[in-house]
């Protein structure tokens, strides 16, 4: 059995989640590569396993599926694993009006941007208290402090990452355990391709490389924060919003949402 610390990473196929994976395997962790995409997690595990002498697991599974977490963490258990990081990245959106987008793929969403996080977190959470160590990073979004016309069910989802991972980690301050939400503001991955909002004004207006916003992540959850803002301009937005009519914010999101 390695003496390696084991990092659980969703949504390690590409993008933020990929790239938080090469620098866990940089510094020394075993992974727990967790995406539907098994070729794509097969060569990552191999390219890193063959780059730094670490053992990454591949766990291929799709987290629409509401008893994927369980499956999981069952998988781990057979291997003899506890997992001392889980990095809850895997996540998607939906672009348009909520009553014109079709109800199965919003609904997937919320299962997989909320249900599949809170599941995961609360099978690894119960291990890390137990051990007294351990370290929860949940990738929430800037789109989680205002509401999101055009991506509302996006946004909400967001919302609640943050106040969950927020509320959670006031819980366990003094227990040895962790938990941060890192909040990337728009980020070159294939997220814009999926939700069908890459040539959105949010996007032209600047979108940070996945490289810049993984380390600035990894950065975050190792120094405890609780919530970590990637970019001067997203946590100036972030902030503003506090200070602004509602109303404002509604217009001014729905705007930068506009695709065309
Ligand atoms: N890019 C942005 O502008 C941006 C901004 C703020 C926050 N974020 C957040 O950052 C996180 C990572 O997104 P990204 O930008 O890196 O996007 P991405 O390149 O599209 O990567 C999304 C990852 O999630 C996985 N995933 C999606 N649906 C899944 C499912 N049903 N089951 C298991 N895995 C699933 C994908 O793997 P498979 O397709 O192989 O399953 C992929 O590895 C998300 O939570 C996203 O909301 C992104």
């Amino acid at each position: 059995m390695s003496e390696r610390e084991v990092a659980l990473i969703t949504g390690a196929s590409m993008g933020i989640g990929k790239e938080l994976a090469k620098i866990f395997a940089a510094d020394g962790r075993d992974l727990v590569l967790v995406a539907r995409s098994e070729g794509k997690l097969r060569s990552l595990g191999q390219e890193l396993e063959s780059a730094h002498g670490i053992t990454a697991h591949v766990v291929p599974a799709d987290l629409t599926d509401p008893g994927a977490p369980a499956a999981i963490f069952a998988s781990l258990e057979n291997k003899g694993l506890h997992v001392d990081y889980l990095v809850n990245n895997a996540g998607f959106g939906t672009t348009g009006a909520f009553a014109d987008v079709g109800l199965e793929p919003q609904m997937d969403m919320i299962q997989v941007n909320i249900d599949a996080l809170v599941v995961l977190t609360h099978l690894a959470l119960r291990g890390m208290l137990a051990r007294k160590k351990g370290r929860v990073l949940n990738i929430a979004s800037t789109a989680g402090f205002q509401p999101g016309p055009d991506m509302a069910i996006y946004y909400a989802t967001k919302a609640f990452v943050l106040m969950f991972s927020e509320g959670i980690a006031e819980e366990v301050r003094d227990a040895g355990v962790t938990v941060t939400a890192h909040c990337p503001g728009a980020t070159l991955t294939n997220f814009g391709n999926t939700a069908g909002n890459a040539k959105s004004i949010l996007f032209k207006v600047g979108a940070a490389p996945a490289d810049k916003v993984a380390r600035h992540a990894y950065r975050s959850m190792m120094k405890g924060k609780v919530v970590a803002i990637e970019g001067l301009m997203n946590w100036l937005s972030a902030f503003s919003v506090r200070f602004s009519p509602r109303v404002l914010v509604r217009k001014i999101t729905r705007w930068l949402n506009q695709t065309s």
